[in-house]
């Protein structure tokens, strides 16, 4: 099965740190990943790069088999990315679905929560 997301041969430098070195993820339709590693790996960096807050120095993204470079999170978030972080911006309050459309609810035609649309 081709992957919906692939990241080839990443690289990301903040000056002289280097956050990222060659990093490959390939995920597939209807899976789960789980992206494991110690402090400052560089797990929110690949995250960020995917979400468009932040440039790969080099290396390739493919959306759906689609080479892609995101200029910004609204770039992602058109090609169905979402990111939640797991600082400041959650709202422990609410569940998973209302901190994705945090800001940007989706409502019907009376003005009220679309919680169903949301949630599928
Ligand atoms: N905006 C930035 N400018 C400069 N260096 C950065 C920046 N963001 C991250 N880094 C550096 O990149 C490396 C990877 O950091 P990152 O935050 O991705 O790690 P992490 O795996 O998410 O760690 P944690 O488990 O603590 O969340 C670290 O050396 C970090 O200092
Ligand atoms: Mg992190």
């Amino acid at each position: 099965m081709k992957p919906i997301v692939r990241m080839h041969a990443i690289h990301k430098n903040f000056g002289g740190v280097q956050a990222l070195k060659n990093v490959h993820i390939d995920i597939c339709r209807g899976e789960v990943v789980a992206l494991l590693g110690h402090n400052g790996a560089g797990k929110s960096v690949l995250v960020q790069i995917l979400s468009g807050v932040f440039s790969q120095t080099s290396g390739l993204i493919e959306i759906e088999g689609h080479k892609t470079r995101f200029a910004s999170p609204r770039d992602a978030r058109a090609a169905h990315i979402e990111t939640i972080y797991q600082t400041l911006a959650l709202a422990e309050n609410l569940d998973a679905t209302a901190n994705f459309f945090l800001g940007r609810e989706i409502k019907n035609r009376f003005g009220f929560l679309d919680n169903r649309t949301m949630a599928v």
